[in-house]
């Protein structure tokens, strides 16, 4: 296999990659910092950086998200490692984060102890992040598919957080009664027949965390169903929803006795998700 200079790479795929994209490959090849590729355009690479730098633009040339690519995604404070068996973490997911660290603080501040329960974790960067944002807090994190255990763990340990557990299971199914002060989840809620998914989305992120039966909606049913059993009096539900679902969201909280339902916007000021209130 021939190899080339870090100028030469970056030069004959920039016709076919966004430049920033190229150099963000070229310094996880070479393990090193923007800076040293300016330095050091004339650097021919070894023949396993030149290995794994053709394979990373073979895959962004076809399609492959650029977070599979590189093997990681930035989110909240933190850098989650990720792979195809799990969802890439999103920026509308952030601001749910933030509303539960507020929520959370009051409780606290009230009881003196917090247990928060993440439900279908994935790469783990809600219940991670919330365990690493507050030392003192018991994380839960919850996940159907083995295939996401070792993607949670390694970002376990990167993150350092020894506050948190990991528990393979379905939904709530198996957890005690009066457990969490806030339960949160990012449900799959993607109704299968929707033409409105990227095919980058749906080609190569997991289907079992992406969509649901009953227009997207059974997942978060099954969850608001049996969260009331599992949540201490006052305690609070967090949950993701699809771009059009609030209004059945917050008429399924309503008929499962959930009280002071607040629904929040992401970004594209989208109905993303709600909080409400057990009583
Ligand atoms: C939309 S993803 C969210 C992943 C992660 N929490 C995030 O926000 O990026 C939904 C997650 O729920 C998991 N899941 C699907 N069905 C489940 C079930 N019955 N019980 C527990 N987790 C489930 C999927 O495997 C996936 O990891």
């Amino acid at each position: 296999m021939k190899t080339f200079t870090i100028e030469h790479n970056l030069e004959m795929n920039k016709s076919s990659i966004k430049k920033s994209l190229l150099e963000y490959c070229m310094m996880n090849c070479l393990g090193k910092q923007k800076s040293y590729l300016f330095r050091e355009r004339a650097y021919k690479l070894k023949k396993n950086e030149q290995e794994k730098f053709n394979g990373m633009v073979r895959a962004l040339k076809s399609s492959i998200p650029v977070a599979y690519v590189l093997g990681n995604q930035p989110f909240f404070n933190y850098t989650f490692e990720v792979n195809s068996n799990v969802l890439i973490p999103r920026p509308e997911t952030e601001i749910m984060i933030s509303h539960i660290l507020d929520c959370g603080d009051k409780i606290y501040k009230r009881t003196g102890n917090m247990t928060i329960l993440d439900l279908g974790a994935g790469s783990g960067c809600i219940g991670l992040t919330i365990a690493a944002e507050r030392k003192n807090w018991n994380v839960i994190l919850t996940e159907k598919f083995y295939s996401c255990a070792d993607i949670i763990k390694q970002n376990m340990f990167a993150l350092k957080v020894t506050n948190c557990h990991f528990i393979i299971m379905d939904w709530l199914r198996g957890l005690r009664e009066n457990l969490a002060d806030i339960i949160v989840s990012n449900p799959p809620y993607i109704e299968y027949e929707s033409i409105l998914v990227d095919d980058n989305v749906k080609n190569f992120e997991p289907n079992t965390a992406l969509f649901a039966e009953e227009k997207g909606l059974s997942d978060i049913k099954k969850i608001i169903e049996s969260s009331q059993e599992t949540l201490k009096e006052n305690g609070y539900l967090f949950l993701e929803n699809g771009y059009d679902q609030s209004d059945d969201v917050v008429n399924l909280l309503r008929e499962h006795d959930y009280r002071d339902i607040q629904v929040f916007m992401d970004y594209n000021k989208i109905h993303r998700f709600t909080c409400s209130r057990k009583i």
